[in-house]
Order: structure tokens, then sequence, then C-alpha cells
């Protein structure tokens, strides 16, 4: 267990009480072991940073049997294309071959995009040995270990070299903020852009989509916080995108400091947060607040479903539905099963409440009259593929007033 109270700054905002890893999906025999922690989190007043307040240790969470593929869904697949190609413009101009690092390469879904070798000169960083394994097979360059500045220091063909660094849904997972940028910085040539995209805290608290809190996520970043912390590495963010992926996501574009032009884009959307009040204490209290108003409403719902004898389901086994399940303590006796895409999750268990994850292909209004959407950032996709179960009166709900 990692401790991530390393600033005196940080105030506790609440408790989400004991959570198990949140993408641990289990057998039977793997109950007895399965291992908890206390969800809190707080948040660090000088960084204006939302993190957990201790999180278990990486390599218990992104070990060989990581459940996350990022290919499986088609809308992520589209996305990481033109991920990519905005990467591409910002490199148009460099006329030798262009040196590309991503941090977290998963499946090699985006990584993918860069392995012409007469062009780019690419490189995946991938801990989890399954998932680099499935990278590996599509003939990309990459590494099974986690990114760190040693692993930088090691780098010598990329060190002061690199025109872009990338992430996407992974930087929010290092714990060490202080050895990451330091590996940046070794990295990155005196032009080169560190790009990196995660679940967005405005829109977390704007939505009250407390899911997106989870093991793997020790922060949720904002323009605040992360152009804060930039700057204490000479780096700061020169743009900015946000994104709808993962119920609401912020692109960030940092550069070294006075090395380009920053953005008006970048200078709206912060003050924006200042007018959300993402750098004040008080905001994160009303927080809470609508945190256990959400939870007592959905398990009101769900009680006054199981009264009237409906059958009710779960859909889609993500990270996110780990929180929600444990939170309000959601068990079989209110969610028969949850339907699921992912081969390695399905006819094992949820972790925590060890509700039984079932193929997608099973999922029907006849063993399903309500379906809680905890794939509620798929939506379009899911609604897309489910379009009988809409037709045939089926019901979705969600945690999240006003989603559906
Ligand atoms: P995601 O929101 O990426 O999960 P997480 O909270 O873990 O980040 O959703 C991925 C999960 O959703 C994965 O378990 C597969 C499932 N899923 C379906 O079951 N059906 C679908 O149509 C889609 C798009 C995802």
């Amino acid at each position: 267990m990692k401790s991530n109270l390393s600033n005196a700054s940080v105030k506790f905002i609440m408790s989400f009480g004991k959570m198990p890893l949140a993408n641990k999906f289990l057998e039977t025999n793997d109950f007895q072991s399965e291992k908890f922690y206390d969800m809190s989190v707080g948040f660090d007043e000088k960084l204006s940073l939302f993190q957990l307040i201790q999180s278990p240790d990486p390599e218990e969470m992104f070990d060989e049997n990581y459940a996350f593929f990022s290919g499986t869904s088609k809308y992520m697949v589209s996305h990481f294309e033109n991920f990519s190609d905005q990467i591409k413009e910002r490199l148009k101009n460099i006329s030798e071959k262009k040196k590309v690092i991503e941090i977290g390469c998963n499946d090699g879904i985006m990584l993918q995009n860069f392995s012409n070798k007469l062009e780019y000169d690419h490189l995946g960083i991938e801990p989890s040995k399954n998932v680099y394994a499935v990278a590996k097979e599509k003939n990309l360059n990459v590494i099974n270990n986690f990114f760190t500045n040693e692993l930088a220091l090691n780098l010598t063909n990329y060190q002061k070299k690199t025109d872009v660094i990338y992430a996407a849904n992974v930087i929010c997972h290092i714990p060490d903020l202080n050895n990451l940028f330091n590996g940046i910085d070794e990295l990155l040539n005196k032009k080169g852009v560190f790009i990196f995209e995660e679940p967005y805290l405005g829109d977390v608290i704007r939505l009250t989509s407390y899911d997106q809190i989870y093991d793997e996520h020790v922060y949720l970043f904002s323009l605040l916080s992360v152009d804060k912390i930039s700057k204490l590495f000479d780096l700061e963010i020169i743009d900015a995108y946000p994104q709808i992926t993962h119920g609401g996501s912020m692109r960030y574009v940092i550069g070294r400091k006075g090395e380009h032009i920053i953005s008006d884009n970048f200078k709206k959307l912060l003050s924006k947060e200042f007018a959300q009040g993402l750098d004040k204490f008080d905001t994160y209290l009303r927080f809470k607040d609508n945190c256990e108003s959400s939870k007592k409403r959905l398990i009101k719902m769900l009680n006054s479903f199981a009264e009237q004898n409906k059958k009710i389901s779960g859909y889609a086994a993500t990270s996110k539905s780990t929180t929600i399940l444990n939170y309000c303590k959601i068990g079989k006796n209110l969610i028969k099963c949850i339907y699921d895409t992912t081969p390695i999750k399905i006819n094992k268990f949820s972790p925590g409440m060890h509700i039984p994850i079932k193929h997608h292909q099973n999922f029907n209004i006849t063993n399903s009259d309500i379906s809680l959407l905890f794939g509620w950032n798929h939506k379009k996709e899911i609604f897309e593929k489910e379009k009988n179960y809409i037709k045939n009166g089926g019901i979705w709900i969600s945690h999240i007033s006003d989603l559906l």
C-alpha cells in the first residue's frame, strides 16, 4: 500500500469505505484472499490536486491478468485514430524521422498508428504482461515495464531527442508524479511535447460521477493541477482539448516553458475552472454531499424495482462499477448478474460484491427488465447495439441523474 499523503497540504474530503481492486475479477476460490483498502479522497490545496489518500501498489493492479483491453470499444478505436492524427499534424513539419513514445500502450491500439518505421521511431512502454503481449504480437516496439525516471535514463536513443510523449488514461495511474515528470524532462527535446488525456475532474464534479474514483485513478486532474505540477519542472500547459471519452476527459498538451505560444483555448478553459470552484475545498465538500445523495437515490430506485419483482441486471463490468457496487453495497440480492464483452471477465465475479459476470450475448428482455448501465460512458455504442432491448420495453437506469 502506498500513501499519497506525501504532502501536508492534502485535506481529507470523504471515504467511500472498504474497496477491492477495481479490475480484479474473481473465481470463487479467490474470494477468501481478496484484498481491500480504505478508499478515501483528499484535496491538495497547493497543487489544486484531487487524489486518493492511499492506493494499492501498482504491481498489484497492472499484472499479468490485467482485465482492461483498450481495443474492446469500437468507438475507442476510432477515438485513438483521431488522437494519433492530431499528434501527426503536430509533427508534420519535422523533416527527419520523428521519435514518439507512448506510456502505457496497452494492446497497441494507438501505437500501431505510428508503426511506419520510415517515418517514426516508435516505442511503447507497458507494465501489464498480457496486454503487452498483444502489442508485441502486432510487431510493435514495446517494453514490458513501468515508465519511471530510471527507465528513461536507460533510453539513450530517446534522451532529449523525443518529439512527442503521449499517454491515454495512464498518467493518473502513476503515484510518483515527481519521478514521472523527471523522466519526461529527460526524454523530451527542446520543442518536444508531452500530451496526455484522462478523465476530467471538472466533469466528475459536474455529474457527480464518483465512479471515476477507484484504485487505478490515483489522481483526477484538472488544468489547474496539471499546470501547477508542470511548472515545478519548468514545463507548462500550452493547449488543452476537452473530450467526451470516459464520460468526460481532458487532453493536456505540455511543453517546455517559454518554447511555445499558449493557446487562448487553454486560457478560456482555465477560467471556467475558477468559475466552477475547482481551486476551492468547499467545492469538494459539496461533491461529498452529492455522492451521498446519489447513493441514496440509486438504492431507493433499485429497492423499488425489486419490490415490483422486476429482474435487474448490470450492463458492462467496468472498473467504475466496482466503486458504485461497493460504495452503495449493492449485491446479488438486487443485481442478478452483469453482462460484458471482455472474455477474461466472463464467468468470473465482480470485485467485492461477487456478482456473476455473463456473456453480453445472453442479455435480453426475458432475463432483464431493468438494466443498470455501468458503461454509461459508452451509452451511444451500447444503445445502438441493444436496440431490440429498448424496443421490447427494457428500461435503462443509471446512478447519474439526467443521463438517460
Ligand atoms: P470502460 O468504460 O472503458 O471501463 P473502465 O471503467 O474499466 O474504464 O468500459 C469497458 C468495459 O465495458 C469492458 O468491461 C467491456 C464493457 N463493454 C461492454 O460490455 N459492452 C460494450 O458495448 C462496451 C463498449 C463496453
